[in-house]
């Protein structure tokens, strides 16, 4: 049987709860259960459209962003201390339970085009 974790998105002040399975990222998780993460660039760090904020608790445990996360982190909109992007957040055991607040609203900047 494939093991899940549980997964807790906070959107529009509702929060709603998943399991997954082990190694999905946060942004696929959003896909997987109808949450609207946009995740533009499908994960290859070229927008910020899947930026999560990561409740304080939980993102001590995440590993820490590469510096490209960084740089695309710092155009998301509505940038907190606890920011992350959702695609680059891989469910692990340690981390069951994660809690995310899906910002309202994203602004896609790629550095694509
Ligand atoms: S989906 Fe584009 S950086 Fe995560």
């Amino acid at each position: 049987m494939l093991e899940t974790v549980k997964i807790v998105f906070i959107t529009k002040g509702e929060k709603k709860e998943f399991q997954v399975p082990l190694g999905t990222t946060v942004l696929e998780a959003a896909h997987n259960n109808d949450i609207d993460l946009e995740g533009a660039c499908e994960g290859s760090l070229a927008c910020s459209t899947c930026h999560v904020v990561v409740a304080k608790e939980y993102y001590n445990k995440l590993s820490t962003p590469s510096e490209d996360e960084e740089d695309m982190l710092d155009l998301a909109f509505g940038l907190t201390p606890t920011s992350r992007l959702g695609c680059q957040i891989i469910m692990t055991k340690e981390l069951d339970g994660l809690e995310l607040i899906v910002p309202d609203e994203t602004r896609n900047v790629s550095i694509n085009n």
